[in-house]
């Protein structure tokens, strides 16, 4: 099965100063390997994945492909399985103190995952003139669920404020002292 996945060049191509615990972690991603003088950095947008995790997919793809929890045929059953169990996993890798108790959403990114929270979670506990704090100069994918949010609520009535999270203009970092004085009782 991984025959169909590039081995890449993991003995051939890295170069001879690399510190040593880059050449075994370089060599589990088929793509750097491939590229042996690259340096990734866009992993907020596109992480690359190492052969542990294109296996994975490609034993799932070939396996098991069904719809999760809503299915009762062998192939649906190991689905919804494989998803309880990579539930429980995180629970534990997230060391949670109460697992019995606590739910792990998966979505399909950063965006998705504030949009839930921003739109769906969080609305039903907000008032005429509570504020949110956003810290305007990260992503966009951290700014517009709030404003989304505040839009919904405003057609149901319900003004909010969304309040700029405050940043040092030296350094360009978020200023924790100067947040104590925006965040108020209706924050
Ligand atoms: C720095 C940064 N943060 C957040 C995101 C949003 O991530 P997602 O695609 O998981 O919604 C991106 C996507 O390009 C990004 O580049």
């Amino acid at each position: 099965m991984s025959g169909t996945i590039p081995r890449g060049h993991a003995e051939a191509a890295f170069p001879d100063d690399l510190i040593p615990w880059q050449r075994p972690l370089r060599a589990m991603f088929p793509i750097i390997t491939g590229h042996p003088d690259l340096v990734y950095l866009d992993s907020a947008a596109t992480a690359q994945k190492p052969r542990a995790v294109l296996q994975a997919v490609e034993t799932y793809l070939t396996t098991a492909n069904a719809n999760a929890g809503r299915g009762t045929y062998p192939w649906a059953n190991a689905s919804t399985e494989l998803v309880e169990r990579t539930r429980e996993r995180i629970k534990s890798f997230l060391s949670d103190p109460a697992p019995e108790r606590s739910t792990v959403h998966f979505t399909s990114g950063t965006t998705e995952g504030l949009r839930t929270v921003a739109q769906d979670w969080l609305p039903t506990y907000l008032t005429d003139g509570d504020e949110i704090v956003v810290p305007f100069a990260d992503h966009q994918a951290n700014l517009v669920p709030w404003l989304d949010a505040r839009k919904l609520l405003a057609a149901r009535g319900i003004g909010i404020r969304i309040r700029e999270m405050p940043y040092q203009t030296s350094s360009g970092d978020y200023d924790p002292a100067a947040l104590a004085a925006t965040v108020g009782p209706r924050t």
